[in-house]
Formats: C-alpha cells, structure tokens, sequence
C-alpha cells in the first residue's frame, strides 16, 4: 500500500475500538482492488463525537463506519439521512459526498445478504428473532417486506412490541412482539422456518450461555447467531449437532462492511477477500485469549 496525497482516507469510530475487525477487513478489500483508500481506526468518547464529525468534514475524511455507542447520536450530525435511518434512528456508514455527509446503516442489509448469499431465501418463511436491540432492529427492517411472518421476542418485551408496533405502521403486516420467555421460545420455534439470535447472549466470555435450549433445534430450521466472537458460539454449535442450517455472524459481519465498501468506493466488494481477513484476525485473536 503505497500513501500518497490522493489517498482517501475512511476510518471507524467507537469507544472501545481496540477489537475492531472493520480496518483489517476494509484495507484487504482495498488492497485487493488496488484502491487507493486506507481504512482507520479512531476512539472516539461521546463527548468527542461532535469534533469527530466536524474533523471529518474538515481534514475531507471521505467515508466512517459508526460503532457502539455512537449509532444514534452521530445522525443529528449529518446532512442526509437514507429511509433506512430515518426509521431506525441510527447510522453505522458515513459518505462524505464534496462536504455533505450521508448517513447509511448497512446492519439489516448484511443480514439480510448473509442468508441469502447462503442459500437460505426468506420470501414467505417465518422468522423467530430474539432481541430489540439496535442489530436487531436493523435486521427486522430489512427482513419485514419479505418474510411471511415475523414474531420478535426481547428480555425487555415492551422494546419487542414498540418495534413490532412500528414496523406494522410501515409495512401494514402482522409482526408480533413479545416477553422472551422459555415457553414463547418453544411456542414459536415449532412452526419457525429462521432463528435469528439478535441478543449478546454467547458473547465471549459467556460462551457457553445460549438462549435456546438444545433440544429444541431441528434439522429443517437455519439459525443465525449474529454474535461473531466466538465464531462458532453455544447456539451455533448446537445447531450444527440438531442439523440444522448454520449461519455465522462473521457473514453478516462481512456482509454490512461489505456494504458500507459499495458505498465508499462505488466497486463491488470483494466478499470472499474480506471474509478470510476477517476470520484470520479472528482466529489469531482467539489465540491469544
Ligand atoms: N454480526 C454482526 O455484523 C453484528 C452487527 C451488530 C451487532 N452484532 C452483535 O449483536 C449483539 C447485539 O448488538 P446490539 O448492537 O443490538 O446491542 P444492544 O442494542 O445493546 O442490544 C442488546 C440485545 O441483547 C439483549 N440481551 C442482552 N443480554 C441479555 C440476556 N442476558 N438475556 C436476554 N437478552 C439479553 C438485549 O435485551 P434487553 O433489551 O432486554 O436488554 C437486547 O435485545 C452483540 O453481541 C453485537 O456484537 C453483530
């Protein structure tokens, strides 16, 4: 990679960043494409978060990924936001078009690409998704138009009904949201075509919690769990043993980075590229633990 002074610079945001996977991920793209980009990454605390963004316009920063915790408070920053963030109330992509910024979540979409681009098709199929919270409301959206039926289930059950509530007000269909208990677990999962995990819950160090128990899997379902660290969490695992589909998170992983690319550099992302990066700095990480 060679820096000159018409390298364009894009870069994610957060606090922590240290983990991140977005610039190993980013820069093997770029590289790949012979793109003259570079991706970093930058700490930003929240009472940085305006002077962040006013940095970016100034110092001509083309383009930002966002991270926790900054998703909902950086759109009062920006000058246009797409229908998807409107809705969701939070950005995870900055383009900077000649000083205007334009704010993308790319969450939903690569959800939505990681089942398909695995072969699993949601047009009429009922999807159990566990959580409401900012992934998992990313995903909803993307999901509603397609799916047949949608039941989402949260710890906190009155979240699930707000945003079941609210996606019924878009897309007039009957989404039901409710208390994620063992039993509506259960319930659903008899006649569920798709389980999406959208909680933390499997995240290292708890890698050996899942909210489902084993038995309750079976071959004829695909399962998604969009914790990506460990790669292969407790719910995976045990899908894989019940023969069911497995879908990991490192692909929705890959697929919304993926997408933010597309944005940035107007390519096609070069999909397989990033995923080895990615899982190769996955891998030596959990060497290290
Ligand atoms: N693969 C990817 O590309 C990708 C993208 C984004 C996020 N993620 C991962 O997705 C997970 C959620 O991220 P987020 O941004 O949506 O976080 P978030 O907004 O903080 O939401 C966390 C969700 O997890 C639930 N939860 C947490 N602990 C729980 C427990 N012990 N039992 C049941 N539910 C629990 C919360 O329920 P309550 O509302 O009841 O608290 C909420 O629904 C994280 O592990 C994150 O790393 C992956």
């Amino acid at each position: 990679m060679v820096i000159s002074g018409k390298t364009r610079v894009c870069g994610v945001i957060g606090d922590p960043i240290a983990h991140t996977l977005s610039p190993t991920i980013q820069n093997a793209a770029f590289n790949h494409l012979k793109l003259d980009f570079v991706f970093l990454a930058f700490r930003v605390k929240p009472a940085d978060l305006e002077n962040a963004i006013r940095g970016m316009r100034g110092l001509g920063i083309h383009g930002l990924n966002v991270t926790m915790p900054h998703k909902s408070a950086v759109i009062k920053y920006l000058d246009q936001l797409d229908s998807t963030v409107q809705f969701l109330g939070s950005a995870n992509t900055i383009l900077n078009r000649d000083g205007k910024l334009f704010g993308f979540n790319t969450d939903g979409i690569g959800a939505l690409k990681a089942l398909q681009e695995n072969g699993v098709a949601l047009y009429d199929k009922k999807v159990l998704l566990l959580g409401a919270g900012g992934a998992a409301k990313a995903i909803a959206f993307a999901f509603a138009e397609e799916i047949g039926e949608l039941v989402i289930l949260n710890r906190a059950a009155e979240k699930a009904a707000e945003l079941a509530a609210a996606l019924n007000r878009v897309f007039g269909t009957k989404i039901v949201g409710g208390a994620l208990s063992q039993s509506a677990v259960q319930q659903n999962l008899q006649d569920a075509d798709i389980l999406v995990n959208a909680t933390s819950v499997g995240m290292h160090p708890n890698v050996n919690q899942s909210l489902v128990p084993a038995q309750w899997l079976k071959p004829d379902l695909a399962v998604m769990d969009i914790v990506y660290n460990p790669v292969e969490t407790k719910l995976a695992k045990d899908a894989k043993a019940a023969g069911a589909k497995v879908i990991s998170g490192v692909e929705m992983l890959i697929h919304q980075g993926a997408a933010s690319f597309e944005i940035w550099t107007g390519c096609p992302a070069p999909v397989e590229v990033m995923r080895q990066a990615a899982l190769s700095q996955l891998s030596s990480a959990g060497a290290e633990k």
